[in-house]
């Protein structure tokens, strides 16, 4: 067991306290193996019918008891930290033991030491009748790292919740829903984070590497990051499905002063936020890596590895419609047009799956910086 794994708090499993300690973790190793291949074999007979979560709720009782207790987990959760609670989760119900080798689990104080110092407040564009096939999901996957998060709608719904803008629905009236959302979020919860990042139902977010990118940046300077077009707007402007995030000067900027800098409704809403931010003085942010890569994505991570881009793109996009692995940041942000499938796909490839005998992507940040 490695110098890392001893400091570990992991105590209170009674299992490992005896000399039953080989037959546990052989019994334990056992378990979550076999669970996991009866989830996999599920998921690939069940998948191409209906979204993954469900299927794999209606198969209860074929599942091991610690993949139950995960996926109930992702539906309960509503808030705070994803592997704080399932941690929590599963000690209290003592089943698993974490020292044993077999089962994966990350040094995390990094991120969460980022979590308290880059506070992030999430925001999601979202329509009544998407809370239950999009909105739900950003919810349980996702959402549920930013440090608050808001589900702005045309109706306020107190169940779900979420914020109604007052203003009908439809892609024409998109920018007056967008800057009503930014409008709300400037007077109830300014004080509540140090960034703002504005998201679509259908965006994914890994906030880890959100935090990271901007705890180098300012969030006293009136900036924003995003996927750069460099079209329609001399510094060209960011694409919404990608998501886009607000420093506290840009959001304060845009809040006060968009009744004499920004167009009210009408227009493709990012290019005419982008235009606003320009007249606001907000700067049109750098994002990429020092290799150049990206880290923000307006299509999902299938096209930016294989290309397949529309042919507007080549003339859109700022950085050259790159592809490949090489063109995207280790420490990606975000990628759109993630149906609700690929959320979960995503929350397993990313916070899940590993290459046993590699060490983790931790290591790399206190060598050098990307
Ligand atoms: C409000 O949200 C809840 C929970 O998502 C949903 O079941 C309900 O249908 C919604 N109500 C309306 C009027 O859309
Ligand atoms: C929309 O109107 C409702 C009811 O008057 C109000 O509670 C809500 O705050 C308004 N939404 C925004 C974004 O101002
Ligand atoms: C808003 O606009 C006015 C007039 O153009 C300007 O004097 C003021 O500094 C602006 N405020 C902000 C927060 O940008
Ligand atoms: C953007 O930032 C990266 C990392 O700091 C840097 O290497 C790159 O040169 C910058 N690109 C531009 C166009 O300024």
């Amino acid at each position: 067991m490695s110098d890392q794994r001893k400091g570990d708090i992991r105590q209170g499993v009674p299992c490992i306290r005896s000399v039953r300690v080989n037959f546990c973790v052989g019994l334990t190793t056992g378990v979550v193996i076999t669970s996991l291949l009866l989830g996999l074999s599920l998921i690939q007979r069940t998948s191409l019918k209906r979204p993954f979560y469900e299927a794999v709720h209606q198969q209860n009782d074929a599942l091991g008891h610690w993949y139950q207790q995960y996926i109930d987990h992702l539906s309960n959760q509503q808030s705070g930290d994803l592997h704080a609670d399932f941690d929590r989760n599963i000690k209290s119900h003592g089943e698993i033991d974490f020292k044993d080798e077999h089962v994966h689990h990350d040094d995390d104080k990094l991120a969460r030491n980022l979590y308290d110092r880059v506070r992030i407040l999430c925001w999601v564009m979202t329509a009544p009748q998407s809370l239950e096939t999009k909105a739900i999901h950003v919810k349980k996957t996702w959402g549920k790292r930013c440090n608050k998060i808001i589900f702005f709608s045309s109706e306020t719904n107190l169940t779900f919740p979420t914020i109604g803008l007052n203003i009908s629905e439809g892609r024409d009236h998109l920018t007056a829903k967008t800057r009503g959302a930014f409008n709300y979020i400037y007077k109830h919860h300014f004080d509540e984070a140090d960034w703002f990042i504005k998201c679509d139902d259908d965006t994914y977010v890994i906030l880890e590497n959100l935090r990271y990118f901007l705890s180098n940046e300012d969030t006293n300077t009136p900036i924003y990051f995003g996927h750069h077009f460099k079209t329609i707007v001399k510094q060209g402007y960011f694409s919404g499905g990608a998501g886009y995030v607000l420093s506290k000067e840009a959001l304060r900027r845009l809040s006060l002063n968009h009744s004499v800098a920004c167009r009210q409704d009408g227009g493709a809403e990012d290019a005419e936020i982008g235009a606003c931010m320009q007249n606001l003085g907000v700067k049109a942010g750098n994002s990429t890596d020092s290799l150049g890569r990206s880290r923000f994505h307006c299509f999902d991570w299938e096209t930016h590895l294989v290309g397949g881009y529309p042919d507007w793109y080549y003339k859109y996009d700022a950085l050259g419609a790159k592809k490949g692995e090489k063109s995207m940041s280790d420490y990606a942000i975000t990628f759109h047009y993630i149906n609700p499938n690929k959320m979960y796909a995503l929350e397993y490839l990313i916070y899940h799956l590993r290459p046993y005998g590699i060490l983790s992507g931790m290591q790399d940040l206190n060598h050098k910086k990307i």
